[in-house]
């Protein structure tokens, strides 16, 4: 449905079956059934109001991951929708242009629940996006990168923590796919849709060929930047052009992933490259704006830890309780986090991801981050034994958003905390 200034969505989340092996049908969780979920596009500053139905046996959530929504809309773990019940999330998408993404996020359930299939693509544009000229249309093409592990009959295997035996890649829901490309420019949305997973991408052969990176998760870059190799944790985005004219046609070009162990955690996708087409998109010189966040009045430091004698994963000695308030910070207020990774032995690694605001990393290990790092982020890596300093502000809302490692399944074992915007 669609009013002059609202547009309306509804989804059933439910159990259903999808082909991801070839002639295999894998039982999922799905929005609408889909695995991943239905692509939503929003318009910033038009409302997006989403009913949501839980057909399921079992509580659901939804977050809408990069949105800058109420507290309300955000999809707090103790909002959930019961069974059987419904109901509506109001999105403002007063935000710029960006690739975000909504995904369940129950109570100590999140890492299975996306792990089994809830998690869709949420695109907002605007104005100034379009003006820019860039691909757009089917040469804009979001692409949902994870793992997965199977069993013999073809499911979904998921154990806390597996992420050793997730070694099938997906993209899109699909094996290692290819796509068939036109010899022109492409603007390829990149989502680490894995629980766990690094991915460090790369296109081509060898050390890998340029990609254009235009956006990171909260959306446009001030300027493009020309990468060979992009490293993404769980949950974080990069936008990236690809000018597929620069091969010759019937080139196949395979988006490799360089942590990978052998063949099967190695390759991504192949794109078999075509004929070359008219192309009038450009990337030009100058993209986005990023506001200074302003000088910080609080520094504060917080610990992510495997607490060993506990069993759990834990910030600041404590395990996640959503009744617990773990830190209060003033609307407006630019405070800089620095963010400790702890795990040095047994070494696990971590990122950071902060709900309901968009921040700008400062440094990791004391060196400046540089490329889709360096614009507007809602997740970062923090290394074994490292740590990130990040500018924070909350600007529009009151009341609480959540941050956690987004391993999911380090956050739901515990990793996880509230701020309250004051
Ligand atoms: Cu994408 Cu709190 O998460
Ligand atoms: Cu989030
Ligand atoms: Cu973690």
């Amino acid at each position: 449905r669609r009013t002059a200034t609202t547009d309306y969505y509804d989804m059933t989340i439910r159990h259903g079956a999808a082909e991801i092996l070839p002639g295999v049908s894998t039982p999922i969780m799905g929005y609408e059934g889909r695995f991943p979920g239905p692509t939503i596009r929003a318009e910033a500053g038009r409302r997006v109001v989403v009913r949501q139905t839980n057909a399921m046996m079992h509580e659901t959530v939804v977050h809408l991951h990069g949105g800058l929504v109420a507290p309300g809309q955000d999809g707090h773990p103790a909002d959930s929708i019961a069974p059987g019940a419904y109901r509506e999330y109001v999105y403002d998408n007063r935000q710029p242009s960006a690739t975000l993404w909504y995904h369940d996020h129950s109570h100590h359930m999140e890492a299975e629940m996306v792990f089994r299939g809830l998690a869709g693509f949420y695109l907002v544009g605007d104005r100034r996006e379009r003006r820019l000229g860039l691909p757009s249309g089917r040469y804009d093409v979001p692409l949902m990168l994870r793992d997965a592990r199977f069993d013999e009959q073809g499911r979904l295997l998921f154990e806390m923590d597996d992420f050793r035996y997730r070694n099938t890649l997906l993209v899109n829901g699909r094996p290692q796919p290819y796509m068939k490309v036109d010899g022109r420019k492409y603007r390829l949305r990149l989502l680490n849709g894995s629980n766990e997973r690094y991915f460090t991408l790369r296109l081509g052969e060898g050390d890998g060929d340029a990609m254009t990176v235009i956006a990171s998760d909260g959306g446009l870059l001030p300027a493009p930047v020309t990468a060979t190799s992009i490293t993404l944790s769980p949950a974080e985005r990069v936008d990236v052009v690809v000018d597929f004219s620069r091969y010759r046609p019937g080139t196949r070009v395979v988006l490799h992933n360089a942590d990978g162990t052998d063949e099967a955690t190695t390759g991504v996708m192949r794109f078999d490259v075509g004929h070359r087409v008219p192309d009038l998109s450009r990337v030009p010189e100058r993209l986005g704006h990023a506001r200074d966040l302003g000088e910080a009045v609080v520094t504060r430091d917080i610990e992510m830890k495997l607490d060993l004698s506990i069993g759990a994963f834990v910030i600041d000695g404590k395990t996640f309780d959503m009744d617990r308030v773990d830190t209060k910070i003033k609307r407006g207020e630019t405070e800089i986090w620095r963010v400790h990774n702890r795990d040095v032995r047994p070494s696990v690694p971590h990122n950071f991801h902060v709900h309901g605001t968009h921040f700008q990393v400062l440094d990791r290990n004391g060196q400046p981050v540089t490329g889709h790092e360096a614009g507007r982020k809602d997740t970062v890596a923090v290394p074994i034994g490292g740590d990130v300093r990040l500018k924070v502000r909350f600007d529009r809302y009151l009341g609480r958003y959540l941050y956690h490692c987004h391993l999911l399944d380090h956050s739901s074992m515990g990793m996880m905390a509230q701020a309250e915007v004051i």
